[in-house]
């Protein structure tokens, strides 16, 4: 049976996974996002240019490939169309290899405004979302509430967008926020909401499918399809360090549920990670550095956010945590994101089991959130050069040392941006 392979992010997000859906995409004919809305920022590079990617899948940039919009991930359609829009002007026109799944779930400007209202409430246990409206989406759609991409074509969509509008503008209105001069990216509330209408007009130029039936289609014809994820396992709803999560499914399993596809139709699992950690918004991090190193970390690997542009926190790598996203996906493959980041460094540390309760233990723990873990460090030598091409054998020392840990062949190594900056083992 022809397969469907995936990469996921198994760390905190941004691992890589623009740049390495983006050199993976000439071996494939579709690229599907399955999860995940406008939160994301997957980032490509090549040719001196740059792309940030938020809904659109990272097959976009390569001509021919169809790029699906899966049923599991949730719309802006003003940030979807603000995307495409980009593209076009950079060449890349999406009217015949973008498809849309009807089954994807519309977030509204009220969800966005929830968003920020709910943050508000929370104080300082906020939870730092992206504000994109990915919670409240989410919510309604297992509400049984939500607006689709299939509804956009009815005849009533007006009529059903102002009623869950006005649902929202009550529970705006419970949380005590106040939409008076509320603005979204910089826009006023009534201004964006018109945009968004706009934008709703505008996607009726693009191909709404029934993806499922698509790619198992595209499946059974041979076709080659890989599944890209957003987010990183440790954001996910049920796994991830509960509340301080995403509101998806970003593991192996959400591929099911978010394309269609059946567990025996998934191939490769490309898992995705820094050869460091860092992690955005609160939650807990527990190899995270508040030194010098950190700060090194941060600059030399621009570890800024590319959705929200805040400052990314920055740690030594976390082995427990990384064996436990490698088992909960069936990783195959790892790859190894940014270890140029690292040349200059003489001695790295790598957490091999947290001390927590008094002992110590290779698991994450249930209360990861409340108490506190200690991390227990192996240190390594550093591999003090330029990768350019070739591994240095000390670099090969910190692979050999990080499959022998969690089990599973490190298989591709990045040591740039640059859609060319790897190396396959
Ligand atoms: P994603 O969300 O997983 O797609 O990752 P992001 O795009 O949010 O963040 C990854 C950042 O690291 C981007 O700015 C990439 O251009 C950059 N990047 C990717 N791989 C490498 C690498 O191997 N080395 C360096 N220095 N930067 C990289
Ligand atoms: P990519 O795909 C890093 C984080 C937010 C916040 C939490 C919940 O680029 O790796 P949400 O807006 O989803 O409700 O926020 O999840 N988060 C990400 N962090 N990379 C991402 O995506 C993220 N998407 C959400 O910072 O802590
Ligand atoms: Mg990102």
């Amino acid at each position: 049976m022809n397969k469907l392979d995936i990469l996921l992010g198994l760390q905190w997000g941004d691992e890589g996974k623009g740049k390495v859906v983006d050199a993976l995409t000439p071996n494939y004919d579709i690229v599907a996002r399955f999860q995940g809305g406008p939160n994301a920022g997957h980032t490509i590079e090549f040719e001196g240019k740059k792309f940030v990617l938020h809904n659109i899948p990272s097959g976009v940039l390569t001509p021919g490939c169809i790029n699906i919009i899966g049923n599991g991930v949730i719309i802006e359609p003003h940030i979807l169309i603000g995307e495409i829009e980009g593209l076009q002007k950079a060449g890349f026109d999406l009217r015949e290899t973008l498809k849309i799944s009807n089954r994807a779930h519309l977030i509204l400007p009220t969800h966005r405004a929830i968003d920020a209202a709910n943050e508000r409430a929370l104080g300082k246990m906020k939870v730092g979302t992206t504000l994109k409206g990915i919670g409240p989406t989410y919510t309604d759609k297992t509400a049984r509430k939500g607006l689709r991409i299939g509804d956009i074509n009815s005849a009533d969509f007006s009529k059903k967008y102002e009623s869950l509008k006005n649902t929202h503008l009550q529970q705006i209105a419970a949380l005590g926020f106040d939409m008076n001069g509320f603005q979204l990216d910089g826009v006023a509330f009534a201004e964006y909401e018109r945009l968004w209408f706009e934008a709703i007009e505008q996607l009726k130029q693009y191909q709404f499918i029934d993806s499922e039936y698509y790619l198992n289609e595209a499946l059974d014809a041979g076709k080659k399809v890989l599944a890209e994820g957003a987010q990183g396992s440790m954001l996910d709803v049920d796994f991830g360090s509960y509340p301080f999560v995403t509101s998806s499914n970003v593991i192996a399993a959400g591929v099911c549920s978010g394309l269609g596809i059946a567990p025996n139709r998934i191939g490769k699992v490309f898992g995705i990670f820094k050869a460091y950690c860092t992690r955005v918004g609160t939650g807990p991090f527990p190899t995270e550095l508040f030194d010098e190193t950190g700060e090194t970390l941060r600059q030399n690997g621009h570890e800024f956010g590319a959705t929200t542009g805040r400052p990314r926190r920055c740690g030594w790598l976390d082995l427990p945590a990384l064996k436990y996203a490698v088992m909960l996906s069936g990783v195959t493959d790892l790859m190894m994101m940014k270890s140029d980041v690292m040349d200059d460094f003489a001695t790295l540390k790598v957490a091999t089991a947290y001390r927590y309760n008094g002992q110590e233990t290779k698991h994450l723990p249930f209360a990861a959130c409340t108490e506190t873990m200690e991390p227990v460090y192996t240190e390594i030598h550093g591999w003090k050069q330029k990768i350019e091409g070739k591994i240095p054998q000390k670099l090969e020392d910190y692979i050999k040392f990080i499959e022998d840990y969690v089990g599973v062949p490190i298989k591709f190594v990045s040591y740039g941006p640059d859609r060319t900056q790897n190396v396959w083992r």
